[in-house]
């Protein structure tokens, strides 16, 4: 089955103007000979799990950046090997992944899963890789950077290409980074003192195999027959459920609690309160999110609505006239995340809170996005 928009090439376009046409997009379609982004002065670069569906989007994402390289190595499992991949004219094999595979690679994007990335991720750093890891192996890792570009660039000052050092950088959990390129500029006015996160999460988030999933079952539903689980435990088409991440001893799931220690580690604030309820709703691509925030000084929602049109990666979406509000679909392929709903919390005296609903590309800005600004930083 082909799936839907993998492979398509997109920029961020400003959700406001919606009837002006698309740029033309800077991908693999324009002629070699105007690219820049294939240069002797470039990193060398390896995409591991590039036939997933983040892997795919980096290898988009790269190409709408005109992202600077040298080389480019394609690697996922022994299954893949030998795939032929296009990217930018060029084709490429892809390679099995192995201990020899980061000899002269300068920078490695990881997205092949935790277990791939814990015994990986370590070989390369120590053959001099910058590791930018998709996966949460090393998250909570003490010494390893945990960047959302937007919100804490600094977490990663001193780590350079040019210092010849491999090291390790990891990308956040989707939904924190999606939740926190909206909220991260209202703390910034207001401090928030306390966050209450409610997810509606895309199949994407899961990988390819569960899009697939998604779309086999819906039209086996329609069809009457008894949708096949797979991926799921469960009926996911024309249905909704709690988060497939295992159940903790708390009662939450490792998604919940990714969101409560990940924004703490990003904002670098301990006493953060920070609670989240995530399900899987059966939206093809990109999450949407439901974010009370209470402050600890007042915050117009009038003020909140101007900081987040001025942030930077954000776009608000917010006509309570025309009753329109950011959707999954509108922000799919799109880099920006969209908020809307941003209203006071009449449950709170004075303007200590506020409501907002907040959608994001999770493999775009959740992901792939989130980790090629990330390499950017490294030039
Ligand atoms: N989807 C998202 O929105 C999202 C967001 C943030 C983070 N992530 C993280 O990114 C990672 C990948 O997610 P995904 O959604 O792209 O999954 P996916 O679509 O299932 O792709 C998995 C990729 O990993 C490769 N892989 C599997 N086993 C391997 C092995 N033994 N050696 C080398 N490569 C191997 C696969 O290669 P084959 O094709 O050869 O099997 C494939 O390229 C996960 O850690 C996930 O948690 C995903």
């Amino acid at each position: 089955m082909k799936l839907p928009a993998l492979s398509l090439h997109h920029h961020a376009t400003p959700f406001l103007h919606k009837t002006t046409a698309l740029p033309v997009s800077r991908s693999s379609n324009a002629p070699f000979s105007v690219r820049m982004s294939l240069r002797d002065d470039g990193p060398s670069i390896a995409i591991v799990g590039v036939t997933g569906a983040v892997g795919q989007e980096f290898l988009s994402v790269l190409s709408d950046r005109d992202f600077p390289y040298r080389s480019l190595k394609l690697l996922a499992s022994k299954r893949s090997a030998g795939k032929s991949l296009n990217y930018e004219n060029r084709d490429y094999t892809v390679e099995e992944l192995t201990d020899n595979s980061f000899d002269g690679v300068d920078i490695a994007l990881f997205s092949a899963g935790g277990s791939i990335s814990k015994k990986f991720g370590p070989i390369a750093a120590d053959k001099g890789t910058i590791v930018v890891d998709n996966s949460s192996a090393f998250r909570m890792h003490e010494g390893v950077p945990l960047v959302i570009p937007e919100v804490n660039p600094e977490a990663m000052d001193g780590i350079k290409l040019a210092s010849g050092k491999g090291a390790l950088i990891a990308n956040p959990n989707c939904s924190t980074i999606i939740c926190l390129m909206a909220a991260t500029p209202l703390h910034r006015r207001a401090k928030v003192t306390r966050m209450v996160v409610s997810t509606y999460q895309a199949a994407s988030g899961a990988g390819a195999a569960a899009m697939e999933e998604l779309e086999q079952q819906t039209r086996e539903v329609l069809e009457g027959k008894e949708p096949t689980c797979y991926i799921f435990s469960q009926q996911y088409a024309f249905n909704l459920f709690s988060h497939n991440a295992p159940v903790l001893s708390n009662g939450y799931n490792e998604e919940e609690m990714k969101l409560v220690k990940e924004t703490r580690k990003i904002w670098n604030n301990n006493d953060v309160k920070v609670t989240a309820t995530c399900i899987r709703v059966p939206v093809m691509r990109a999450h949407a999110e439901s974010v009370n925030l209470q402050f600890e000084t007042p915050l117009d929602e009038d003020v909140a609505r101007e900081i987040l049109s001025n942030a930077p990666g954000v776009v608000v979406i917010d006509d309570r006239a025309a009753n329109n509000f950011p959707t999954p679909l509108e922000v799919s392929n799109k880099d920006d995340v969209a908020v809307g709903r941003i209203r006071q919390d009449v449950s709170q005296e004075g303007n200590y809170g506020l409501d907002i609903f907040v959608c994001g590309d999770q493999i775009r800005k959740g992901a792939a996005l989130n980790a090629v600004q990330i390499a950017e930083l490294l030039l």
